[in-house]
């Protein structure tokens, strides 16, 4: 952080995904694998955890306004990566995977295409300013609902420092 805000303009990026919307992120079972470990549900693990980047990155963007550091997150839109097909299946319903796989056949982007969007976040001179923002295709998107639930983020935000195990001076 101090290294940050001691650069000029410096910026943070997070990566998200359009998957952010399937979510069931709730304050009651954020470490449910815990819970269950064996068989947590993937579904929902992944775009809880795209929507809590999204989070993540709000509340440094509040935390940091008028330090000149900008905080953002992107998603990048559907890409033709392996991510259905060689990694561990991210969707247990086989129809829907299906559906994905079929979708990202038809309507996916290359890699490199899809890796314009974050480096458009990183160095556009336009967004010097943008701060707190979800992009998509160069532009500020709404985000999930969820999101705009300050409450929410200030808890998931506290807990996350809990289980980070962050010590009250690395707390910003
Ligand atoms: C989210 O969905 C999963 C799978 O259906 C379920 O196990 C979990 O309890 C849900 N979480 C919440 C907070 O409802
Ligand atoms: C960013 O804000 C500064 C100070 O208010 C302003 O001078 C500059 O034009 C803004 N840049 C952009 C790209 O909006
Ligand atoms: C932060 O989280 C802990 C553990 O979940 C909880 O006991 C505490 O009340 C929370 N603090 C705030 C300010 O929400």
């Amino acid at each position: 952080m101090g290294l940050l805000k001691k650069s000029a303009a410096g910026r943070i990026v997070f990566m998200s995904s359009v998957f952010a919307f399937t979510n069931n992120l709730s304050l009651k079972k954020l470490n449910f694998d815990r819970e269950k470990p064996n068989c947590f549900d993937r579904q929902f693990v992944y775009g809880n955890s795209k929507l809590s980047m999204i989070m993540a990155a709000d509340t440094f963007a509040e935390k940091l306004k008028g330090t000149g550091v900008t905080v953002n997150s992107v998603h990048p839109g559907l890409v033709k990566t392996p991510i259905f097909t060689k990694t561990y299946a991210v969707y247990q319903n086989v129809f829907f995977q299906m559906f994905i796989w079929l979708s990202q056949c038809v309507f996916g982007r290359d890699p490199w295409e899809g890796s314009q969007g974050l480096v458009h976040a990183a160095v556009s001179r336009e967004l010097k300013n943008e701060t707190g923002k979800f992009f998509g295709d160069y532009a500020p998107r709404r985000k999930p609902l969820k999101a705009y639930n300050k409450q929410l983020c200030k808890d998931i935000w506290n807990a996350s420092e809990i289980y980070v195990g962050l010590t009250p001076e690395e707390r910003l």
